[in-house]
């Protein structure tokens, strides 16, 4: 039997170790440990150390990942590294540092910027390059240091993200299942609600930009929310449709990790259970690209998927974009 499917055989991911709770956040602008828990669900966040960078948390992700799978970095023909904050703009892609850190030297790489749905996006590519025979080992990694473009001065924004980064290892299998469908999707009218005004080609950075605290995410926070609300059930329902599913066959859905609220809402609107619904937000936060390899991370730690399980993934973001995928757990 040849290898047609694809299989997520390694995972892994890192926290940086500072952890920072509500509290502190209370001494650092106008904000309360209780507005904070009630409006997201968020109690602590990591952030990273002065000499960490998303390059570094992410090969930290990574290796765990490839030693799981039994994958040397040697043996990886790409590396994919979802990421909103990149070591550099523009170029060279922080993939290619992973690269030469992990010392993958027959793999090719590059980033995916997809907003916080760029773990979603890559995951999905990654598989496609599996499922057309045309790679073996691919490493996908989602990681961000949300807490370099935060304006630390900005309590809209500020206490709802954190740093981190998740990895994974996909693997070409004869194991059927795999991931069964996706859907990925864009609504650009919404790129105001959710962007760094400043330091791309449309706005370089300069004297008045950085006065103008221009570089820091911006964010229409109402308006993401209901887009969040209704892009997870809409398009876990569209890929669970185009997988011959329904939500009765889920055995666990990972969303993208934004706030509680979002979370619970789609939870109930999917009509699925508590505790068929993994989250860890009150932990960490928004971690961005590296919310749902973290997540899934922790949901295997916590024994939550086995063997046939059907498991769906959401990643949503700036954009605004979207990703789903419907994965049969070999
Ligand atoms: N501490 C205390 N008060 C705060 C605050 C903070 N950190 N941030 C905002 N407020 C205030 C607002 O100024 C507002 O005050 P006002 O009524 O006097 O103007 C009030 O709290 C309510 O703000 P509102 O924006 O209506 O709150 P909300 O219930 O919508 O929650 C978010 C705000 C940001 C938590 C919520 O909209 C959200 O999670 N949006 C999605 C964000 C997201 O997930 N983005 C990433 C997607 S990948």
């Amino acid at each position: 039997m040849s290898d047609s499917s694809v299989r997520i055989a390694g995972w892994g991911k890192y926290l940086p170790q500072r952890v920072v709770d509500n509290h502190e956040l209370e001494r650092m602008v106008d904000t309360s440990d209780d507005w904070i828990r009630a409006r997201s669900g968020i109690v602590e966040r990591r952030i990273a150390a002065p000499e960490e960078t998303t390059c570094s948390m992410a090969v930290r992700a990574a290796r765990p990942a490839l030693d799981m799978a039994g994958v040397e970095a040697g043996e990886l023909d790409l590396i994919i590294v979802a990421t909103g904050t990149p070591d550099h703009p523009g170029f060279p892609a922080t993939g290619s540092l992973v690269q030469e850190a992990l010392g993958a030297t027959r793999a090719g790489a590059f980033d995916v910027g997809a907003g916080c749905g760029a773990f979603g996006y890559g995951l999905v590519i990654g598989a496609q390059f599996i499922l057309t025979g045309a790679q073996r080992n691919v490493l996908v990694v989602g990681s961000d240091a949300m807490s370099r473009v935060i304006d630390w001065r900005d309590r809209t924004t500020c206490v709802l993200f954190g740093d981190a980064a998740g990895a994974v290892v996909l693997r070409a299998t004869d194991r059927p299942g795999g991931l069964l469908s996706f859907v990925l999707g864009s609504d650009g009218c919404g790129a105001p609600k959710l962007y760094v005004p400043a330091g791309g080609s449309k706005q370089p950075a300069s004297h008045e930009s950085v006065e103008a605290r221009a570089h820091f995410l911006k964010m229409d926070g109402r308006d993401v929310f209901r887009f969040a609300t209704r892009v997870i059930p809409g398009s876990i329902l569209e890929a669970l449709d185009r997988a011959g599913l329904t939500t009765a066959d889920l055995d666990l859905v990972i969303p993208h990790q934004a706030n509680i609220r979002i979370i619970e809402h789609a939870r109930k609107k999917l009509e699925l259970p508590p505790e068929r619904v993994f989250t860890n937000v009150d932990k960490y936060g928004n971690t961005s690209s590296a919310s749902i390899p973290v997540a899934l991370c922790e949901a295997l730690e916590q024994g939550r998927i086995v063997e046939g399980d059907i498991v769906a993934m959401c990643a949503f973001g700036a954009g605004l974009c979207w990703a789903s995928a419907i994965w049969k757990w070999n």
